[in-house]
């Protein structure tokens, strides 16, 4: 080792854009600070080396499809979310802040999976500390098989002579491969070990899941280098106050990317949320203003749910716009159509604008709510706590037509809401068989006149 050549690059822990020189800005993707120095031998080629190699060239015809195997966890929330269950053979990231419960979700995985004898490798926790926290986990099995591991090489001669077919690296932070020298923890490490585990995914058509911790610390390989190295990557993450819970595709090359699965933390581990709506709606405060209800669209599924604006008077300078859960340029025009096209002056006010229950709103959908909930707050006159707003809003202040809106309106119905705004273009097309009030409108002031 002594006479091979190193030499030195620099690596952005957020994007894996590498350089031979430190930059204090990523060129890449724009991070501060993020450049992390690692050595590399001039002739270790196995970090380039594809995972996929195999001598063999086959016809289409004889390669087997997989998708009909996928192997059904039977929370339909995870199911949903991985695109109808887990394909073996491959590798699953699954990131997420420290103690938002992605190891209480894996556990409970195997507990449900134990027909395919899942092996649970921790380099976190000792076995005892897995013992005591798997006692809360409602129907675990008592001959569920963990191994307190972190050297790579251990652990994959283990996975290879288990007869396990779902296998949980918790966490990938922790692992580390002798073939390189850096600490547990370094982007050479993760990857290494990565690629690794993506080999055994691959030739041993075993699922892994990987667990990544999502920090800000520089020192440990953000799960973003990980990105394009797995198959699929779940995203959990939550507000901590509600114990609700998201999990999100940001990657699949199985699946859609659109769905989340909705979970809440208890005393015996998560639990699926199958009637979202119910619970984003339960904390309901019908004397306020500044509070729209909308019937959003996650992934295909229609959520009921409130959003809040606060307009306040500017005491500084330059007005604030702050969002939780919503783009804050959408809020932008939204607040420009209202300038321009009905007079409404918001450039001396402070707008907040906030989705319920840790949500984020990317359905174009919500607009004409959001729109409702900031003149509410400004007029400070509260909307009627029976009424569902629907709408995208364009620039010349028309109501667009949006997706899904048979879902919306079923939902809607659904929770006992008497009345739903929505734009006209949907609403001369459905037929009058709803029991609830349809409203259909075609500019952004007919709807805010029909609201006040
Ligand atoms: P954990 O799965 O350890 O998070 P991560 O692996 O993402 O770091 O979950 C940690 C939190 O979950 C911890 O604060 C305790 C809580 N918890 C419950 O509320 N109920 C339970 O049944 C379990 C197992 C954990
Ligand atoms: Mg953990």
């Amino acid at each position: 080792l002594k006479y091979m050549k190193t030499k030195s690059i620099y690596i952005c822990s957020e994007c894996g854009y590498k350089s031979p020189r430190w930059q204090g800005k990523c060129s890449n993707c724009g991070a501060w600070n993020s450049f992390i120095e690692e050595t590399v031998q001039k002739n270790d080629k196995s970090i380039e080396r594809s995972s996929f190699a195999t001598q063999k060239i086959y016809k289409l015809k004889d390669i087997t499809e997989t998708q009909n195997f996928r192997i059904k966890t039977n929370i339909a929330e995870f199911d949903r979310v991985l695109g109808g269950g887990i394909i073996p053979g491959s590798l699953i990231l699954v990131g997420g802040d420290p103690g938002i419960g992605k190891s209480t979700l894996m556990l409970q995985l195997c507990a449900i999976l134990k027909d395919y004898s899942p092996l649970y490798v921790s380099g976190e926790e000792s076995l005892e500390q897995i013992k005591f926290r798997s006692t809360r986990i409602a129907n675990i099995d008592e001959n569920l098989e963990f191994m307190a591991e972190t050297n790579i090489e251990e652990i994959s001669a283990a996975i290879k002579s288990s007869s396990a077919q779902i296998v949980i690296i918790d966490s990938i932070q922790s692992v580390y491969t002798d073939k390189v020298e850096s600490t547990p923890g370094s982007i050479q490490q993760v990857r290494e070990c990565s690629s690794l585990l993506m080999n055994i995914a691959k030739t041993q058509n075993k699922a892994i899941f990987v667990i990544g911790h999502v920090t800000k610390d520089g020192y440990i390989a953000g799960p973003k280098i990980l990105e394009h190295l797995v198959d699929t990557v779940l995203q959990f993450e939550g507000d901590k106050t509600y114990n609700f819970r998201m999990l999100r595709a940001l990657k699949n090359r199985f699946g859609s990317t659109n769905e989340i699965g909705i979970f809440e933390m208890t005393d015996t581990g998560l639990d699926e949320v199958k009637n979202p709506s119910e619970i984003f709606l339960s904390h309901r405060n019908t004397q306020d203003s500044g509070v729209a209800i909308v019937a959003s669209i996650e992934g295909t599924r229609p959520i009921l749910l409130e959003v809040q604006a606060l307009v306040t008077g500017a005491n500084y300078g330059t007005p604030q716009r702050t969002t939780n859960g919503f783009d804050i340029r959408r809020l932008q025009m939204i607040l420009a159509v209202l300038e321009k096209r009905l007079g409404l002056l918001l450039r001396n006010n402070d707008v907040f604008i906030n989705v319920a229950g840790g949500l984020y709103l990317n359905d174009p959908g919500v607009d004409l709510a959001i729109a409702a909930a900031i003149v509410s707050s400004y007029k400070d006159i509260p909307i009627d706590s029976s009424t569902v707003i629907i709408g995208e809003i364009g620039l010349t202040g028309e109501v667009r037509a949006i997706s899904n809106i048979n879902s919306r309106i079923s939902e809607s119905e659904k929770l006992g809401f008497s009345k739903i705004i929505m734009p006209q273009l949907n609403a001369k097309k459905i037929n009058k068989t709803n029991k609830i009030e349809l409203l259909g409108i075609d500019r952004i002031s007919v709807a805010l006149t029909a609201i006040f």
